[in-house]
């Protein structure tokens, strides 16, 4: 029997937990490994961000959704999931907006503001990976906690208010028609793609690297997702996640 696929439920602590769980029960039975399931809700009570942050929003104005698939990579390549995805949010979010940029290594950012945040979870399923992959992409909100540096929506930017499901759906479609890039390990195309709409690529900025402040451009990403910056006299530093802040 075909899994359902779209989960609504009114109000979750997380999507990816919520999803996750569900997933687990599915294992026990048949999950059949080419589905990609939905779960969406109206809000989180306890909606995670990257780094242990929290991911707020305002019940039914925003999309708060979560993702299972399974891509078919190995743990070493785990980057390239967060490639395909933030890719994915882009196209979509690109028919409403232009230009949608990713920020390093996955935050949705149009005109210098975050629209989106992507928080993607695996587990190890024999060798390879499986994924949640969760998506906060503010949508009809205007108003923001003054404690969040640079939000934007889709309202603020296009004055228009568009139905979550809609391009919940849209994302759906994507992810089914592109997961095969991820399948067929065409990564050398992921990376591309991720350069051409990846923020301040090969511009000079000021950024904050283990404490220290350099103008630095970005050269690019390697495999394991670690950001590589130029600085201006020409040393080129290797950084994770918490070692750098763009200033
Ligand atoms: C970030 O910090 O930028 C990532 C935010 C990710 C938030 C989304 S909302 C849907 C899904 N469920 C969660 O608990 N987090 C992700």
């Amino acid at each position: 029997m075909k899994n359902e696929e779209f989960i609504y439920l009114p109000e979750v602590v997380s999507t990816n937990d919520a999803l996750a769980l569900i997933v687990r029960e599915r294992k026990n039975y048949s999950l059949d490994l080419e589905d990609v399931i939905v779960l969406y809700a109206d809000w989180q009570s306890g909606g995670k961000g990257m780094a242990g942050n929290v991911w707020e929003s305002n019940p039914k104005e925003n999309i708060l959704a979560s993702f299972y698939f399974f891509p078919s990579v190995s743990p070493s390549e785990q980057f390239f999931v967060n490639i395909f995805f933030s890719l994915s949010v882009r196209r979509m979010l690109s028919k409403y907006l232009y230009p949608v940029k990713i920020k390093w290594p996955n935050d949705i950012y149009v005109n210098d503001k975050k629209i989106g945040g992507i928080l993607i979870e695996h587990t190890v399923q024999g060798e390879k990976l499986d994924s949640i992959a969760g998506i906060g992409l503010n949508l009809n909100q205007t108003e923001f906690s003054a404690s969040l540096p640079n939000p934007t929506s889709v309202k603020l930017e296009t004055g228009f208010e568009n139905g979550r499901v809609t391009l919940i759906k849209e994302l759906y479609w994507i992810l089914k028609t592109y997961i095969n890039l991820l399948k067929t390990k065409d990564f050398e195309r992921l990376k591309r793609e991720y350069y051409w709409h990846l923020y301040r690529y090969q511009e000079f900025h000021p950024y904050n690297v283990r404490g220290e402040n350099v103008m630095a451009q970005i050269i690019g990403i390697d495999d394991f997702g670690q950001l590589q910056l130029e600085t201006d006299d020409g040393k080129v530093l290797s950084c994770g996640f918490k070692e750098v802040k763009q200033l």
